[in-house]
């Protein structure tokens, strides 16, 4: 069986940033780099490696560094050119004419509330969804694992990953039911349960695959955890009606919405670097001595 092909992903990046201040003061949390490229150019990147072609940002005030980012910057542009410096760096943060567009969501509402304002460019067709502070690292990107395996099962997918059980209260947690290799089935969601009332330790890792019914179930979807409309409750409202899986991401992640793991993924993707992972490495190891 064939599915619909995934073309759209939705990134919201509506939020303060408050962990990040003052960095944040200024800039979209979003824009803070990970050696020298922004978070969300990663997001997009994945986001492209997994085939997909049109870029939704969900944004807010103060956020249109990110809109520049993906824009061409034409003073930058000529002046390396007429300097015989080398563009290609660039290449990838240009989102031309139909790859990308924006909408703004006016209050901090939740996520859920986040995604609907998304709707009218998702439209009647799957899309992915991508949270830029988890950052999700891997040969193959998470996104395109997950493309894998929603061209065999269809449905819903969102990854998920195994965390100790006392810290399964900041994340959504899946009740999970038969597990083939990657993939496990979802039986129920729950939102920031209490660590007592959790059904298992796998949470859900920002990237989703969503049938576009799911808009109309946010559209009444009320407060849950938090007071805010979250995408959660909305995906548990479907389980049952569509296939629901998770799919197991095969890397790592940084959780880069924290202050450590941010710098986690600072200095595990330097080392990692051909031009100055050796350098960082003694360095590192002169810190730690
Ligand atoms: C959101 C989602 C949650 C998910 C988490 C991943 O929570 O609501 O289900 O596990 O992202 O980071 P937030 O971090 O916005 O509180």
């Amino acid at each position: 069986m064939t599915f619909k092909p995934i073309r759209k992903a939705v990134f919201p990046v509506a939020g303060l940033g408050t962990r990040f201040l003052p960095a944040t003061k200024a800039i979209p949390k979003e824009m803070l780099p990970v050696v020298d490229r922004p978070l969300i150019q990663y997001a997009v990147d994945e986001a492209r490696e997994a085939g997909i072609e049109q870029m939704i940002f969900v944004t807010g005030r103060g956020k249109s560094a990110i809109e520049d980012h993906f824009d061409i910057a034409f003073e930058l542009e000529r002046t390396m050119a007429e300097r015989g410096k080398d563009l290609s760096v660039l290449d990838p943060t240009r989102l031309g004419p139909g790859a990308c567009a924006y909408v703004r969501q006016q209050e901090p509402m939740g996520l859920g509330h986040a995604i609907w304002c998304a709707r009218d460019i998702v439209g009647d067709e799957p899309f992915a969804i991508f949270l830029p502070d988890e950052f999700m690292h891997g040969t193959t990107g998470c996104m395109a694992q997950m493309v894998q395996a929603y061209n065999e099962t269809g449905g819903n997918i969102i990854s998920v990953l195994e965390v100790p059980q006392d810290k399964v209260s900041s994340y959504g947690v899946i009740a999970p039911g038969e597990e083939k290799g990657a993939l496990t089935e979802v039986t129920g969601l729950v939102e920031k349960p209490a660590v007592a009332d959790a059904p298992s330790n796998k949470i859900i890792s920002g990237r989703y695959i969503l049938q576009p019914e799911v808009m109309r179930v946010l559209e009444n979807q009320e407060k849950g955890a938090g007071g805010e409309i979250q995408l959660t409750d909305a995906m548990a409202q479907m389980i049952g009606d569509q296939p629901f899986h998770a799919v197991t991401f095969d890397g790592k992640r940084y959780d880069c919405g924290s202050v450590a793991g941010y710098v986690e993924a600072n200095l595990a993707l330097a080392l990692e670097r051909e031009d100055i992972g050796e350098e960082v490495r003694e360095k590192a190891a002169e810190l730690l001595a």
